[in-house]
């Protein structure tokens, strides 16, 4: 048994088997694996007694949950009320441009990824982006291209 299997086994263990916990150990696996993966989910799914197709919509209803493996380098964009009112929704196309991903992607060398969030707790500097664990604040679509262009994105590369 890998690290994952028995990560896996002792998060579904330790939960009741009942499709009412579904979301906690789907919450719980994120949390832990920091993505959902497609034998995760069938896992689960044996261990509630559930259909993976049940297990699957209910994780792809709920927009908390990836299920692509995250990048080096997390590149969270807050749509929370006040950044959305501030652009966030402008930035966050701007950091999809300049990352050549669309939100729940990835980039092709596993660096980036890209999600919104809610509220990061730092309202008075809307529209915040974090990019791993560094917070960018009041950012516009022609800041986030100079950020990415020091962070050198595969975007970045000009030939
Ligand atoms: S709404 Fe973005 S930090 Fe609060």
């Amino acid at each position: 048994m890998n690290t994952k299997e028995s990560d896996l086994s002792s998060i579904l263990n330790h939960n009741h088997r009942h499709p009412r916990y579904l979301i906690a150990i789907l919450q719980e696996i994120q949390s832990r694996e920091g993505y959902l993966s497609n034998e995760a989910m069938l896992e689960v799914a044996k261990f509630l007694d559930m259909s993976s197709a049940t297990v699957w919509g209910v994780a792809t209803f709920y927009n908390q949950f990836r299920f692509t493996p995250p990048g080096k380098r997390p590149v969270r964009v807050c749509l929370g009320t006040a950044c959305h009112l501030a652009g966030g929704q402008l930035v966050l196309e701007a950091v999809a441009r300049e990352l050549k991903i669309e939100v729940g992607g990835i980039t092709e060398d596993h660096e980036f990824d890209l999600d919104r969030v809610a509220c990061i707790g730092c309202c008075a500097l809307a529209p915040v982006v974090t990019i791993g664990q560094d917070v960018f604040p009041k950012m516009t679509p022609p800041k986030v291209e100079e950020v990415m262009v020091e962070l050198n994105p595969p975007s970045a590369h000009k030939d």
